[in-house]
Order: C-alpha cells, then structure tokens, then sequence
C-alpha cells in the first residue's frame, strides 16, 4: 500500500498521506508528494487540490531518522515549491500538529484550512536546527518577521486560532468535519490568481523596524544562552527582509547545513530520541494491562507533598492529601492554592481552571480516607524509621491492588518495601523540587515491583507532563547518586585553593544554570542543621553558626544584594582558609581547566558505573535525567553523550591524571574506542 495516495472529488484532487504514527516526510512521502502534484497539472479536469493526511496528524515535521544520511530523491523544498508553482490552488487541510517540515509545507501550499485543535509550528530549533524547507523565508513573507520570530527561534507550536491570528491559517474548519469542508474551500478558490507566501510583503514590518531583531533577541537572552540555533534563525528571518526569496532561501540552506553538521545539532537530536527511549521500559510488554488510577492519596503537605498533589490535580485526577497535624495541613494546602492563583495571574491558567484543580483536593489528618485510593504518594521527612512505620500503616489500610511509591531521594526503596506485604506494588516516585514546575520523575524499580505497577506509572507520568525515567535501587537513584562525586570535588578544590566562586562560573560557562555553591545558598545551607552555634565540627557548622544560612538570610557563601546579586564574601574566604589550614591542606592555584575535569569527569565515571550495575537501563536515560532534572544544558546531549563527544579516552586520560577512580566499563569502552550511545 502507498503511503500517499490521491482521491478524485469531481474537480478536485485530493492527496492524501498515511505514514503512521506522525505522516513524517520521509522519502516515500516526499516522492507520493510530488507525484500527486504531477498528476493534478497534468490532468485538465482538476481545478483544484486539497492535501491532508490520515491518522492522528497532519505531517510532524521531516523524518529525523533520515538526518545525517544521504538525501535519496527529491528534497522536500523541491517537492514543496512543486506545489507553490501550481497555478491550481492548492489547500493545506490541517488536523493534529503541522511542525517543522509539515508546516513548511503547509506555507508552500497557497491556503491553509485547519480545526480547531490543530497546532502548527516551526520546532527545528529544538532540534539544534533552522527550517530548512524555506520556513524561515515563507513564514515572515506571510504572517510578518515579528510573528516569524517566535516561531523559528523557540520553536514552540501555536494554536489554530492564532495561527488565523497571524495569517497562517486562512479558515477554521469542523473538528469532525475537516476532509469535507477543505474541498468546499477549495472548489471557492478556483479560478481566483493563487497567493503565494513567498512572493508575500509582511516581512517589511522587519525592514521597517529593524530594532525588533536585537530587541527579541535580547528578551530572549536567558532561554537561548548557549544555544547556537535561536540565533541563526533570528538571523534567517531577518534575511526575508533583506534579500529576495531565492537569496534568502540560500541563506537558509547554509544556515541549515552548518547547524545540521554541528556538535549541538546532533546532540539534541540524540536527546530527542533519548527522552522517547526513556519511556520504554526493557523487558516489560508495552501491552501489558495497567492498573487504573483514578484518585491518588499524598502523605505529607510540606515542600515535596503539596507540589506532587499539584501534578495530579491539574491533569483533574482527585487527591487526598494527609497530614500529622491541623496547621501543617493548612500551611500544605495554603501554599497549593497560592501557586495555583499566581499561576492563573500570570496567565498560565484560568482563575476557574485553578478553582477547578483545588475543588478536586481533599485535605484529611486520618490515614483512613487512604482505603479507596488507587496510588499513595508518600512525601514525609527523609528518615527509615518514618517511612517504615508509613508503609506499615498504609499496608493495612489501603485498598488490595493500590500502588505505594515513595518520593525517598537517597534511600533504599526494598527496605520501605519490606515494610509491608505487598512489596510487589512498592516502588519510588521520585520527583524534583518544586514538584509542580520540574519534569523529571525517577521512577526507582524496587527488587519485587511488578512489571504492570511500574508501567502503570511511567504511563501515568506522561498523563501528568512529567519526563520519566528508570532506575535501579541505589543510594540517590540515577540523578543524587551522580551529583555526589561532582559535590564532593567541589569541596576539595576549595579546600585545595580554588576559589569557590570560579567553581560555580565554571559550570555557569559549561551551561548550568547555577554552580554547587550558588545552589547551596538557594536550598539552604542550614537544612539539616544541628542548629548549635557551639558545635562546629565542620565548614558548614562554621558558616551556620556565622548566621550564613544562604539566599534567604541575604548571606551564605556569597553576599546577596537586595537584586539578589552575588558577591564572594570576605568572611567566607577566611573561613575556608581557616579550615583548609586546620586539616593541613596546602594551598595552590587551581586552573579552570582542572576544575572543569574534576567536576564533570567523575559525574561520567559515576554514570559509567550507575550502567555497570544496571541502575539504569541505558547511557541516555541517565542524559533524560540530568538534563530535566538537574539543569545539564541540553546542547551538550546529557552528561554520557557529551563524554561520547569528547571521547571516553580523554574522561579517563583526565580522571588519571588528577588521580581520580576509573569505572571498569570507561576504561574498557575506552580502550575499544567505543562510546556510551553505540
Ligand atoms: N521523524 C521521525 N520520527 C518521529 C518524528 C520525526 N519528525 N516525530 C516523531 N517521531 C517518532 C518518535 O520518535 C516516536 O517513535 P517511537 O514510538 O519509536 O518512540 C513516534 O514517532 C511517536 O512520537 P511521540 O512519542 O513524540 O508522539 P507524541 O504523540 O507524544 O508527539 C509529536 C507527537 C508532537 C509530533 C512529537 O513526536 C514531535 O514533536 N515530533 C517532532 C516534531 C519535529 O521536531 N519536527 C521537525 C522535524 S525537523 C524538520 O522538519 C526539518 C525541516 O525543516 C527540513
Ligand atoms: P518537608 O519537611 O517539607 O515535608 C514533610 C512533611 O511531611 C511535613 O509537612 C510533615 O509534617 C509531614 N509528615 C511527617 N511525618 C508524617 C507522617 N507520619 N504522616 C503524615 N505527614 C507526615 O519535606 P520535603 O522536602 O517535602 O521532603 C519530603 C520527602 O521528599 C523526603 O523524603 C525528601 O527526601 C524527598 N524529596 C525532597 C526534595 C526537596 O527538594 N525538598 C526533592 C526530592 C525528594
């Protein structure tokens, strides 16, 4: 069966793609493309064509599997620009999502008519790239270089309605409607001269107010930092407005050509399928029937517990959240409906949506209100003893059949699991801080977890927005266990002589958005506290007694201004000279080259040795989790991908070097000259 297919409707020709799961612009397509188009000029009868796609979406956008490979035959520009010469009008008939390639297509068909559900968009840019279908030059031409900008610099899609908005969609259509009512508009067209997007003007709005190109650039400064693509794409748009189109569209294509063969390129496209990989869990048959959740308890209202519930309620699953005492209750879910109102204050959501989303909550002190969920969260204080006696209680109470997970960050989920008698629908859900805001979700396999507990959850995650990942029982899972080893180098190169502030500019420069010890003062450095000024044992004694807490007190390792600007502080130099003297620790210049090596090298050694004991089914999980969970720059691949791009030989040559350990699987991948992502 062809992938593209044609229909007759009297005058009109209607082609049609069907290229599960996302009608992605591979080669077949592309030449089904053309040859439909050939057809339609070549045959008097037709007056009109009309070009949609069956099953769940208009066309997602090029075939990525295809990148870096030899382009078999024709480009999808060429095929596009097929349809754009028509002199028969030609109609883009839109449902699902029309992104990169696919919009691009859209834009080369002379009207666009969608439902209302329809999302279109230029994503490229996710991807390290620019459209490279004459998107960057169509786009601006039609709909005006302001509105282009958003769309090929962030890439982020836009609804059908403000799609019509800008020009880019001509006509909404019926939901149910859309194959019907794209031929009704067609058959209108004929006989009208076609509008072409590249031969359109609304480019000059960017001609005639050229500030707008460093103005967005400039508003965009802090999503884009490190990130070659925004810039080449704010770049192409600005060429619609100064070249011709065919000018332009070379622009493009060199553009295009010089992202696709660059490092970043490829790393985000490796985190593309990585996060899709992410999702597959080894051994476990996707068709395995899940467990239905339709109401989740949360134990705990404090900073984990209030945002967990959060998740639930705004995809409208129900929550029961329980507490020890009334004001912790209170405290817990006054905070939960701020979040929610700010959240609807700054536009995110409706007042009514975040009305809504509360109404589904029921805050309770008794165990007992548990029975009848399906899933219970538990989110209280970091301690065995606790969570043990927690899931004892639950066992008892919770209905047969329900999942108990745990949101633990370091400890030992077959422990909290043999705490009751089903450790079989025991496992860990470990969420990040601040809990509504944050993507990733460890979802930590105990020893016993069945297989349709796990994959009940790591569906549920998706139905939630969360980024899911697995992991093996070990202290601090995938993500804590490998920031470990990075903290710990931190510490000792200050103690060594490296100053604490080039520790964390060091990581500022690799692209995080904080270094160790700016996050220190953000967490808190008095969290876990003896809170006995008398009792200093350590630096961290030294600076909570000094009143040094962090961020919240105004001073921690820097001094912070009312703008919160950091400032090294004096008192915290001669606190770490003190201590590096007291434990004997001589004192030399610390290069940024070496800091960078031992922070980041042992991160991958630990990763080395999380894939060693199989903690984590595969090198790219560990870059899902990293890159979602702990800020690792996304243009990099993830901690494992960014090694494979430096090669393992240099991590190990370098962890050598400052005598750090080598994983047995880095120094064998090494001498094979192989690499983590095959
Ligand atoms: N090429 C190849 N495979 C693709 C693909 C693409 N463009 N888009 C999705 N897929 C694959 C996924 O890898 C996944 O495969 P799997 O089942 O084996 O894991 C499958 O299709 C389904 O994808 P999702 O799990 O992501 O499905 P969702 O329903 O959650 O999302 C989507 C659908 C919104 C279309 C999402 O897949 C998506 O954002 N796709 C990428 C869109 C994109 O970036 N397009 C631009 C491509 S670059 C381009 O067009 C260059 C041009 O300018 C020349
Ligand atoms: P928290 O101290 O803010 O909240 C814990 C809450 O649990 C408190 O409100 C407390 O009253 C309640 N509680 C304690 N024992 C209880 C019991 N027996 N029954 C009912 N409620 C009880 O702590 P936080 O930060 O929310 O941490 C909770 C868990 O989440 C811990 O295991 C922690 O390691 C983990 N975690 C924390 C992260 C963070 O950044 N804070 C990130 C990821 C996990």
């Amino acid at each position: 069966m062809p992938v593209v297919t044609t229909e007759r409707h009297d005058d009109i020709l209607v082609i049609i793609s069907d290229n599960p799961p996302v009608n992605a612009l591979r080669q077949a397509v592309r030449e089904g493309l053309v040859a439909g188009i050939d057809e339609a000029m070549s045959d008097d009868s037709v007056q009109a064509v009309v070009i949609r796609c069956d099953g769940r979406t208009f066309f997602a956008g090029a075939d990525i599997t295809e990148f870096g490979k030899a382009m078999k035959g024709p480009s999808l520009l060429e095929a596009i620009d097929r349809m754009e010469a028509s002199e028969k009008p030609v109609v883009a008939a839109i449902h699902g999502t029309a992104l990169g390639g696919g919009c691009e297509v859209a834009l080369a068909c002379h009207y666009r008519v969608a439902v209302p559900s329809a999302k279109l968009g230029l994503p490229e840019v996710k991807l390290g790239l620019i459209p490279g279908a004459a998107g960057t030059q169509r786009l601006p031409r039609l709909a005006g270089a302001e509105a282009a900008l958003p769309m090929v610099a962030i890439g982020n899609p836009i609804s059908a309605q403000k799609a019509q908005s800008i020009g880019l969609v001509d006509k909404i259509v019926g939901e149910d409607s859309l194959a019907a009512d794209a031929i009704a508009f067609a058959r209108e067209q004929i006989g009208k001269p076609v509008p072409r997007a590249s031969e359109g003007t609304a480019n000059e709005d960017g001609v005639k107010n050229p500030a707008i190109f460093d103005e967005f650039r400039q508003k965009m400064a802090r999503k884009i930092r490190g990130f070659d693509a925004p810039n080449a794409g704010i770049e192409a748009v600005k060429a619609a407005g100064e070249l011709s189109y065919q000018e332009g569209v070379a622009r493009e294509r060199e553009l295009f050509l010089k992202l696709m063969a660059g490092t970043q390129s490829a790393a985000m496209r490796h985190y593309f399928f990585a996060e899709r990989a992410a999702g597959k869990i080894d051994g476990i048959d996707p068709a395995t029937p899940l467990i239905p959740i339709s109401k989740v308890g949360v134990i705990g209202a404090g900073t984990m517990g209030g945002g967990i519930a959060m998740n639930f309620l705004s995809a409208g699953v129900p929550v029961t959240i329980v507490e020890m005492k009334r004001e912790a209750l209170d405290r817990g879910t006054g905070v939960m409906r701020k979040n929610y109102e700010n959240t609807a204050r700054r536009g995110r959501m409706t007042m009514e949506q975040a009305q809504t989303a509360m109404s589904l909550l029921t805050p309770s002190l008794s165990y007992d209100d548990l029975a009848d969920c399906d899933l219970v969260i538990e989110a209280v204080f970091e301690d065995m003893g606790v969570k043990k006696e927690v899931f004892g209680k639950l066992d008892s109470i919770v209905k047969k059949g329900a999942i108990l997970a745990s949101n633990t960050s370091y400890l030992d989920v077959n422990e909290i699991a043999s705490a009751t008698k089903r450790p079989e629908y025991v496992l860990g859900m470990h969420f990040f801080s601040p809990a509504n805001i944050m993507k990733l979700l460890e979802l930590v396999r105990g020893e016993k977890t069945a297989d349709d507990v796990l994959l009940t959850v790591m569906k549920l995650s998706k139905k939630i927005g969360k980024i899911a990942a697995v992991s093996g029982v070990c202290p601090g899972f995938i993500g804590n266990r490998m920031l470990s080893p990075r903290q710990q180098q931190a510490n000792a190169m200050i103690m060594e002589g490296a100053n604490y502030w080039e520790v964390d500019d060091v990581l500022l420069e690799f692209g995080f958005p904080m270094g160790p010890f700016q996050m220190s003062d953000l967490a808190g450095i008095d969290i876990g506290w003896h809170r006995d000024p008398d009792k200093i044992e350590t630096m961290r004694d030294a600076l909570c007694a000094a009143g040094r807490w962090g961020q919240k007190v105004g001073k921690g390792f820097y001094d912070y201004d009312e703008a919160r600007q950091r400032t090294p502080s004096d008192e915290v130099k001669a606190l770490i000279a003190e201590w590096a003297a007291k434990e004997g620790k001589e004192q030399r210049e610390i290069s940024k080259d070496e800091i960078h090596e031992r922070l980041l090298y042992p991160m991958v050694n630990e990763g080395a040795m999380i894939l060693e004991e199989g903690m984590a089914q595969r090198a790219s999980d560990i870059d899902v989790v990293w890159i979602n969970g702990y800020g690792w720059p996304l243009y990099t691949g993830g901690p494992m991908f960014w090694a494979d791009t430096i090669g393992l030989d240099a991590i190990v040559a370098g962890l050598e070097k400052h005598g750090l350990p080598v994983a047995e699987m880095l120094s064998k991948k090494a001498a094979a000259g192989e690499t983590f992502n095959g």
